[in-house]
């Protein structure tokens, strides 16, 4: 199986599967820290809410929408990846 990598941690993905389908399923619910400081999670599931914001390589993308690919390296949109 794939893997995508969370915070260089490898995580396996089925082909298709969205970055917040392959967190969740590998029990990574917590996605980062928002502005206001709450834990930044999936929420709407549909790129409404902004709530699952990760960066990959350096953009920030929603997770909820962005499929995965082998070798991506995601991080927390936390403000400690900034480029
Ligand atoms: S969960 Fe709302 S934008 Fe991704």
């Amino acid at each position: 199986m794939s893997t995508i990598l969370w915070q260089g941690r490898p995580i396996p993905f089925h082909p298709g599967e969205s970055l917040a389908s392959a967190l969740i399923r590998a029990g990574v619910l917590i996605l980062g820290q928002a502005p206001t400081g709450q834990p930044r999670a999936v929420f709407c599931g549909i790129g409404q809410c902004q709530g699952c914001l990760v960066r990959v390589g350096g953009r920030l993308v929603e997770a909820c929408l962005t499929p995965c690919r082998t070798g991506m390296d995601v991080f927390p949109e936390d403000g400690e990846h900034d480029v």
